[in-house]
């Protein structure tokens, strides 16, 4: 099968996200009958209240599955759910010709693709994103882990699911944080590789409840294409891979910084869209962003971001906590950076002080 406007071809499994991905999903699960020898769906409370109805509606014989709930949130991305997984498929009798259907945000997919991967040397799994982030990012390119000693995404290995079913009607439910999380991913891809796409996600933006079915769904498969083709060309994060991490070099410290100090807890796109600002500013002074590229990148993110009362940590704290980042070769800090609009490049570096100025432009906005 060849990309289409329903489908797009990974590393050996189908993303189906068009208006036919239910039908995809009820064949996949009618013939999974036959060859599989037991489902299990892995759920968390709210998505077990708000997604799962839907998908037993679709696909009927899901009413047998063994269902796995774990508690919900970045708390449970931990050994010990993994553990509590592990347990309860041995005692449905799973096998490793057994199924595991992991419906939710990235908590599950994450955490969930690793149970699979590592039960019985590895059992197929399938995800089904209920969050944007999830649908425009976490569930696809085979990344799967969990956190360790407090640090995220520290065991885990890539395995890439049997196939991925995309449903932007799931949507409906998630509040607008974490709608807004998931869309800082969408404006990074418009960033790193899409100016339309860009350009689209922010003449478009309002508080998202004017957003169609159908705005979401070219919104996410834009996304998904983009993210798709740039894993496809280097799975493993050797080289390319890297553009996505645009605005995750400062994002990840905010959040790490949130993560450490039990502060309020900052959503991964919002300390992403600081990220990207930063870097923006970063990519004026070593690249050639233009001053108005710069601009029009501030004053969109903050338009959808706005400032609130958050304070950004000091400098110092944040440049170490860089230093630690796992996209690091060495303590050499790495970003990705644009020289314009759609244009970006990997394994940039630069002085401490223009990091502090960047942080600076940023509180200063
Ligand atoms: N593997 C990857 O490549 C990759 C990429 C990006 C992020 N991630 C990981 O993803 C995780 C974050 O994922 P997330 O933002 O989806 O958060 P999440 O999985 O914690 O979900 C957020 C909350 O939304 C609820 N929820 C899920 N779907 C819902 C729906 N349709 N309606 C109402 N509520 C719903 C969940 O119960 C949860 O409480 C992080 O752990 C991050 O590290 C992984
Ligand atoms: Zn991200």
């Amino acid at each position: 099968m060849s990309n289409s406007s329903e489908s797009i071809l990974a590393n050996g499994y189908s993303i189906f996200h068009g208006t036919d991905a239910w039908r995809a999903f009820s064949k996949f699960i009618n013939l999974g009958a036959k060859t599989y020898a037991s489902v299990n769906i892995l759920v968390d409370a709210q998505v077990e209240q708000f997604c799962l109805p839907a998908l037993i509606e679709k696909a009927p014989s899901l009413a047998n599955a063994s269902i796995i709930r774990i508690p919900s949130g970045e708390a449970s991305k931990n050994i010990d759910t993994v553990i509590q997984i592990w347990k309860t498929l041995q005692e449905n009798g799973a096998t490793r010709h057994s199924l595991l259907i992991n419906l939710g945000g990235g908590v599950i997919t994450d955490t969930g693709g690793f149970a699979a991967s590592t039960f019985k040397r590895g059992m197929d799994f399938i995800n089904i994103p209920t969050t944007l982030l999830g649908q425009v990012d976490a569930a696809i390119g085979g990344k799967t882990g969990i956190d360790f000693l407090e640090i995220k995404n520290q065991v885990g290995l890539i395995k890439c699911p049997a196939a991925v079913f995309v449903f932007p009607e799931y949507l409906k439910t998630q509040d607008h944080e974490q709608l807004r999380s998931g869309y800082a991913e969408i404006l990074k891809y418009g960033l790193i590789t899409d100016k339309q796409l860009w350009e689209s996600a922010i003449s478009n933006h309002s508080d998202f409840s004017n957003y169609s079915e159908s705005t979401w769904r070219e919104l996410i498969q834009k996304s998904l294409i983009i993210k798709n083709d740039i894993v496809l060309k280097d799975p493993e994060e050797q080289g390319l891979r890297k553009l996505l991490n645009f605005g995750h070099t400062v994002g990840h410290a905010i959040e790490a910084h949130a993560l450490k100090n039990d502060e309020l807890p900052i959503s991964h796109g919002r300390a992403v869209a600081i990220g990207m600002i930063c870097e923006a500013y970063i990519s004026s002074r070593v690249l050639n962003l233009s001053t108005a590229e710069l601009d029009q990148i501030a004053q969109a993110l903050l338009r959808i971001f706005e400032k609130g009362d958050l304070l950004i940590p000091d400098d110092s704290t944040l440049i170490e906590l860089m230093r630690h980042d796992k996209k690091n070769v060495n303590s050499n800090i790495s970003f990705t950076l644009l020289n314009s609009i759609a244009s970006a490049e990997i394994d940039q570096h630069c002085e401490t002080k223009i990091i502090s100025e960047a942080l600076n432009y940023y509180r200063d906005l």
